[in-house]
């Protein structure tokens, strides 16, 4: 049993390992060692911080092994080196070959693990898998951080693949689905690798609503925009208002003016604005203030889940929008870089929820309404920094994945959280009503 199960994690590891490594190609390293903006830290720092993070619950909490590098697991660690202080750091080689010493050890304790154990570390090969999802949500962080470097900084790589499917008409666009109301069962249900915030699963009973059936389009922003929407007071919160007058935002973050339409900064070019796309590069602020304006709100976190997972004729939770398995079939929906940028809204009809919702899983992160904090029994596990540490009345719940969210974190629990005034994570809007 173990021996199979290690084999499929050594799997998972290298796997992403290779994808790591790759995203570090995607820029000179001199460009790796600056601030990207926002001081936000360099890009290059993620690099030794996987592995230092990799090597603190593989070798030392799991395996009681003496720290591999004293240096290194200080200046990597985001608490005990802030963001100001991370510079100056090593170069791409000398991470490189840290991270392959680490992971050489770290496989050396996957062969001996045994995850039938008590421990709460090995069971299931819980810390594996949290190691693993760990350095998925970097590649994340790195694909936004990337992102913003100016295009002409970049190489596009090799696997950058292009849709090739019809768009939906624009009329399409605004349609809400109706939920009725009812229970369901909120939170983790499978016996599998869970975040503490995803847990304890719970009953909960959330009266009818309606959701937007897709994303909220660049189109249908752009209308915000030259409504006014930045200049006018009544849609926004007080904070939103005074964040938005302090950092001077008059549109989403990549979009420039050209005479009266926009241009968007992809990834790699600076390009015509595609209006059937979603939104993305809005902070929740703004997402609020869009809400307003369109005279609805944005989903509780319980509605959002009900609407991405639930099958009311079975009376069972899915773990995907669109069933059960980890998709592999790229079919259902634009994650894992499969393209490198949003896709139109609506481009996946096989991955539609039983409610028949569009775009749940992957192309941008939805803003909920909602603080993040515990579900009602939360206990921190295996660590307060993962989540607790953010249940601070300032960071807001995001769902569903983006077009750079690896399969795994694409299940209908998972909940990410940024602050309400984040904005370079690719992040959209989904209505409510
Ligand atoms: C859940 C994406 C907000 O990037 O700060 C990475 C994930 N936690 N390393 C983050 C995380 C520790 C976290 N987010
Ligand atoms: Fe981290």
């Amino acid at each position: 049993m173990s021996v199979e199960k290690a084999e499929e994690i050594r799997k998972l590891m290298t796997e992403a390992r290779e994808q790591t490594l790759g995203l570090f190609d995607l820029a000179e390293e001199s460009e790796l060692h600056e601030s990207p903006g926002f001081g936000f830290r360099p890009i290059i720092w993620h690099l030794a911080h996987i592995g230092a993070f990799e090597g603190y619950w593989l070798l030392q909490r799991l395996a009681g092994q003496q720290p591999l590098d004293e240096h290194y697991e200080r200046i990597f660690d985001p608490i005990k080196t802030p963001r100001e202080s991370s510079r100056n750091l090593p170069t791409r080689r000398e991470m490189e070959s840290y991270l392959e010493r680490v992971r050489s050890a770290a496989l050396r304790v996957l062969d001996n693990a045994r995850f039938e154990d008590e421990d709460p570390l090995l069971r299931n090969a819980y810390i594996f898998h949290l190691v693993l999802q760990h350095e998925y949500q970097h590649q994340e962080t790195l694909a936004y951080l990337f992102h913003l470097l100016e295009p002409q900084k970049k190489r596009r790589p090799q696997a950058n693949g292009a849709l090739e499917r019809t768009i939906e008409s624009e009329q399409a666009a605004g349609e809400m689905i109706r939920i009725p109301a009812g229970s369901f069962q909120m939170g983790t249900v499978w016996d599998e690798f869970a975040y503490d915030n995803e847990l304890p699963v719970r009953e909960v009973y959330v009266p009818a609503f309606k959701i937007g059936k897709r994303p909220v389009t660049n189109a249908e922003y752009a209308r915000f925009v030259e409504a006014g929407g930045y200049e006018r007071r009544e849609f926004w919160s007080d904070e939103g208002w005074s964040h938005k007058e302090r950092e001077n935002w008059t549109a989403p973050l990549y979009w420039t003016r050209e005479g009266k339409g926009w241009r968007e900064r992809g990834m790699f070019e600076e390009r015509e604005f595609h209006p059937h796309h979603p939104v993305t590069n809005v902070s929740w602020y703004e997402a609020e203030a869009y809400a307003r304006f369109a005279g609805k709100r944005l989903p509780t976190e319980a509605e959002w889940e009900k609407a991405a997972s639930w099958d009311d004729e079975k009376k069972r939770r899915l773990r995907f929008a669109f069933g059960d398995r980890v998709p592999s079939d790229k079919e259902v929906s634009n994650f894992g870089f499969r393209f490198w940028e949003t896709t139109p809204v609506g481009s996946f009809p096989e991955g539609a929820s039983p409610y028949g919702c569009l775009d749940m899983t992957g192309n941008v992160w939805e803003w909920t309404g909602d603080k993040f904090e515990g579900y009602e029994g939360f206990r921190a596990f295996p660590y307060p920094e993962y989540s607790e540490e953010w249940f601070d009345g300032d960071h807001r719940v995001l769902r569903g994945g983006s077009w750079a969210t690896r399969a795994p974190l694409l299940r209908t629990s998972f909940r990410n959280f940024f602050r309400r005034h984040f904005r370079i994570g690719f992040t959209g809007i989904r209505l409510a009503d």
